[in-house]
């Protein structure tokens, strides 16, 4: 078998097998960041003939985007194969790392992770993924909490002076001061503007909020979608000087409630990593009960 760079014409064109969505999503996404195919070609009658792709993505470091090996040819070691040959790339291109991450909801998932930890990486982070529908038996579940709490949490934060307005319906002045008020009062590891700018993780502004008092940002959440059918909560962040006073809820029950109401889309999920304790304590209240699916992400480092 031989690992060698996959010419974007012959992925295109040239393969006897298809990706899943997400496979096809994840590949594209890498190549438009400069990232490199890696196919493993098997000799079958004298042509050389693609049975697995690697998708290796360049994007602050070396990252292993996505991997697929064709059904009838799996568990032979074409997968272990491409990963040795990503890392070999990564080093020839001069990167100190290469990351990973696997998802551990279905045997492929643990399948790559122990290609990964075969091939020396080391976890580095977990998070989790949380699925919940956008059904009847969810909308059921929010109007409850509502009636039992929700409600008056939101009056007595009103009666505060805080109000909540979407993205897109937020005034020109109140955007404008929050792109520039977000660097200095909120945790600057969240960037708003990765998504408000991005093509392929498109940000949803009617179902995206601000929570103001008065004039003041006090908190955010971010949803985008790659399918128009699945929402993904990027960001919830609150101010430093709003930070534990319940101002997060604004944009969540904003949003809980018109995507209950909507059914425009199917399903939302959020991303929790193990170490945001916080976040963590606030995913338990309030998004354990309507979930139906809680997958275990894993961030994988490889020194090179
Ligand atoms: C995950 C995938 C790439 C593995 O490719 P592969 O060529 O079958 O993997 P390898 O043969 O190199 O296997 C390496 C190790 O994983 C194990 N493994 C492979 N498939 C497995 C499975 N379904 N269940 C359990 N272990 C599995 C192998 O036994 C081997 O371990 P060993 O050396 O101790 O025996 C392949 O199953 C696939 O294409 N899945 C669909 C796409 C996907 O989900 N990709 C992962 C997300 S990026």
């Amino acid at each position: 078998m031989l690992i060698k760079e996959l010419p974007l014409v012959e992925y295109l064109t040239g393969l006897d097998f298809t990706l899943p969505p997400l496979g096809k999503f994840l590949v594209l996404s890498a190549v438009r960041r400069e990232g490199v195919l890696l196919g493993a070609y098997l000799n079958e009658g004298g042509k050389q003939k693609v049975v697995g792709l690697l998708a290796l993505g360049f994007r602050k470091g070396a990252n292993i985007e996505y991997l697929f090996v064709q059904d009838q040819f799996r568990r032979q070691g074409v997968g272990a194969a491409l990963v040795a040959g990503a890392a070999a790339m990564a080093r020839h291109k001069e990167a100190s790392v290469l990351r990973a991450r696997a998802l551990m909801g279905d045997s492929f998932g643990a399948a790559f992770a122990r290609i990964l930890e075969q091939a020396g990486f080391e976890v580095c982070d977990r998070a989790n993924l949380i699925r919940v529908p956008l059904d009847a038996r969810s909308k059921e579940t929010w109007e409850e909490f509502m009636r039992r709490r929700g409600s008056r949490i939101c009056k007595r934060l009103r009666d505060d002076g805080y109000w909540v307005v979407s993205f897109a319906e937020a005034g020109g002045d109140v955007l404008q001061r929050f792109q520039e008020d977000w660097k200095l009062h909120f945790p600057t590891h969240l960037d708003p503007n990765t998504f408000l700018n991005n093509r392929e993780h498109r940000a949803v502004l009617d179902y995206s909020f601000i929570a103001l008092k008065g004039q003041e940002h006090a908190a955010y959440s971010l949803v985008t979608t790659i399918d128009d059918s699945t929402l993904s909560f990027q960001h919830l962040a609150a101010s430093f000087k709003y930070q534990g006073l319940g101002a997060f809820l604004l944009p969540i029950v904003a949003f809980a409630e018109k995507a209950t109401a909507e059914g425009r889309f199917k399903v939302f999920s959020a991303m929790i990593y193990e170490r945001n304790e916080r976040m963590n304590r606030l995913v338990e209240k309030f998004l354990r009960p309507f979930a139906t699916a809680v997958t275990e992400q894993r961030f994988y480092l490889l020194h090179l």
